[in-house]
This record gives C-alpha cells, structure tokens and sequence, in this order.
C-alpha cells in the first residue's frame, strides 16, 4: 500500500459476485462475495487479510490466482493484466506468477500419486524441465520444506497433517512463482506444529523474495508473520495499514472490535474494549451506507447511508470510516 518496492499484485476495485437461485419464478439474488478491494503487493512482503468468515478472504484468493475471474476491477500481476484470467501471450507467465496453499492439507494431495510425483507435476504441464532435472528440484524443494530425501517415493497418507502441508508448499513453489496465497495455511495443524510451519514460510520468503497473501483468522499468527494487514467486512476492506500500526493503533471500530475479542492485544495498547454485538448481515443484503453500521457503536445518520471510501490518513493506514475522518471517533 504505501511502502515503495516492486509490486507484483495490483488490484484496482476487484469485485466478484456470485448468482444465488431464489426459486422457479424469481429472478437470482446476487452474493456481492467481494465488493471492492483495492490494494498493491510488493515482491518479499506479506499482506495479512483478516475479518469473519464469510468476508470475502477466500473469494478475493481465488480471484487474486485466477482461479475465478473478478466480475469487476482489475488485476495485474507482475505487471501483466490478470483481469480476464491467464490469458493471450502472457498466459504461461501468469500461472507461474501465482500459487496457492489451501488450508486443508489433508483433501489437496493426490492419495494416489507419491511425494515426488506430486512435486513434479506442475513442471511436467509447464514442460519446461527433463526428468532428471525434475527429480533434482523436486529434491531441493523437499530439503527446504525440511524433510528428506527418502519422502521422495512415500505416499501423501504416510506423512502428519505438518508435513503433509509442507509438502503442499514445496508443490507451490517448484515453478518458482512470485507471489504465493496462502489460505488458513496453518489453521488445521496442532498448535505445536503451526511455528514449525510459519518458521519455513518466513525462510522461504526470505530465500526467494517472495510476496504472500496471507490469510488467516488468528490474530496471533498475523501479527507474527505481517508487514501489512487489510480488515475486511462484507466484502471490503475497512482498513489497511502497517502490521504495529494496526495492532498498535487500530482505528476502525471493527478492527478494534476484532482485536478486543482476541487476547493477543499489546499490554502497552489501549485497554478501551469494543464489543462486536449483533450478527455478521448476509453480502445478499448488505446494510445501506457503511455495511458495519448497525454493529457499529459510533455511527450516525451519514454513517447509515453513505458508505465510506478506504482514505489514507497517515503513512502507513488507510481507513474507511466517517466517524475516524470526522474525528468523532478519537484514535
Ligand atoms: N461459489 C459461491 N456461490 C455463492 N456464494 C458464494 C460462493 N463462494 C462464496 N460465496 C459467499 O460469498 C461470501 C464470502 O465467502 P468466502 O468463502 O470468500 O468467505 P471467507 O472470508 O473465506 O470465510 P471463511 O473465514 O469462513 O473461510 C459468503 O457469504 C459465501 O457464502
Ligand atoms: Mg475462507
């Protein structure tokens, strides 16, 4: 967002929507799943993504690695246009640039195909490497993720919920992309394991300069692995700043509601508590104005009909928030 280096996402207003069927007679309900996200992504960073479930984070990661097309906005990638998917003379650069790691390493391993298969499949379809070429890297790539070079020949079911994930990493970056999303990455894993996991991630990116799109509802975590964090709430994000600037200093309510009801706050930080009441509204009917309002303890009649703009108010935050610009709202 406001570091300079060299962004490799770009996004510009991303939206996605989704067609809900509501009967034989009636027309379908649009999920407004992403409602607008602008951001940029530099090469080495990580950007957090936070909010409920149901905010977005998924959809946004699988517009962000083409999985889906973005129904509005656009995207680019390396400085390639991205908006319409892996496509024309850049289609093969695109779908190296970007990788995916889903959270459930257990369900996206193939149970029939051993470690060294798995590893090399996405360099068999990109054809870029001979056998032994491939089997030399896929080698590297398991030292790197920390196991040993006998996993080579075992199947995904003789490996921990650990490594098996680590496995799932090594597949991601065998064709050396650029940006790697990484969605709950370490959600499904015991505790003691997940340090393990993030540890490898942090030396990986380090290694090759990568930029991750973390997502992830642990509060704790992204503290831990961030350079900067996006709030989202249905669809949007609500703020966006540096990693201290945010858990130092957050300013929309939403994200001091978040972080109130996580224990992981900065004994030094401000001990005034928002308590998030009432449910998350459906993105099949977002709230008129800013969608937070009827949660919000601070908002007015502006703030129940005009949605507020993601506005930069310092070097390293942006916010989208009437009462935070107005002032209402002390910081
Ligand atoms: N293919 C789809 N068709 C219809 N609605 C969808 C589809 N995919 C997602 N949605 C809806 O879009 C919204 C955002 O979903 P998404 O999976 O992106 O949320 P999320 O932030 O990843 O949640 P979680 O933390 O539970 O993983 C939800 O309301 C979801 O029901
Ligand atoms: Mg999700």
């Amino acid at each position: 967002m406001m570091t300079s280096g060299v962004p490799v996402i770009e996004a510009q207003d991303l939206k996605r929507f989704y067609q809900l069927p509501t009967g034989p007679f009636s027309k379908p309900a649009t999920v407004r799943a992403l409602a607008g996200a602008s951001f940029t992504l530099q090469a080495g960073k990580t950007l957090a993504v936070v909010g409920e479930s149901g905010c977005g984070k998924s959809t946004l990661a699988r517009v962000v690695t083409m999985i889906e097309p973005p129904s509005e906005g656009s995207l680019t990638i390396a400085g390639m246009n991205a908006s319409a998917g892996p496509r024309g003379h850049d289609a093969k650069a695109l779908r190296l640039a970007v990788q995916i790691v889903f959270q459930d390493p257990y369900g996206s391993l193939n149970p029939r195909q051993k470690i060294g298969t798995i590893l090399e499949e996405p360099l068999v379809i990109n054809g870029s490497a001979d056998a032994a070429t491939r089997r030399t890297k896929a080698l590297d790539m398991l030292k790197k993720v920390g196991l040993r070079p006998e996993h080579y020949d075992r199947y995904p079911h003789m490996f921990s919920g650990g490594q098996r994930q680590r496995i799932a990493i090594a597949r991601a970056l065998m064709t050396q992309p650029k940006v790697l999303v990484l969605d709950e990455p370490v959600s499904a894993l015991d505790v003691s394991i997940q340090a393990q996991v993030l540890n490898i991630l942090t030396d990986l990116q380090t290694e090759f300069g990568l930029a991750y799109l973390f997502i992830s509802h642990d509060l704790s975590v992204v503290r831990h692995m961030a350079d900067e964090v996006m709030v989202m709430y249905l669809g949007r994000p609500v703020e966006h700043a540096d990693r201290d600037s945010l858990f130092g200093r957050p300013l929309h309510p939403y994200t001091r509601a978040l972080l109130s009801a996580t224990p992981v706050a900065d004994p030094t930080a401000r001990k005034e508590r928002i308590r998030l009441s009432g449910e998350l509204p459906s993105p099949l009917k977002p709230p008129s104005g800013c969608a937070f309002h009827p949660r919000c303890p601070f908002a007015n009649d502006r703030c129940r009909v005009e949605l507020p703009a993601l506005h930069v108010e310092g070097s390293d935050l942006a916010v989208a928030c009437h009462g935070v610009r107005e002032g209402r709202i002390a910081a």
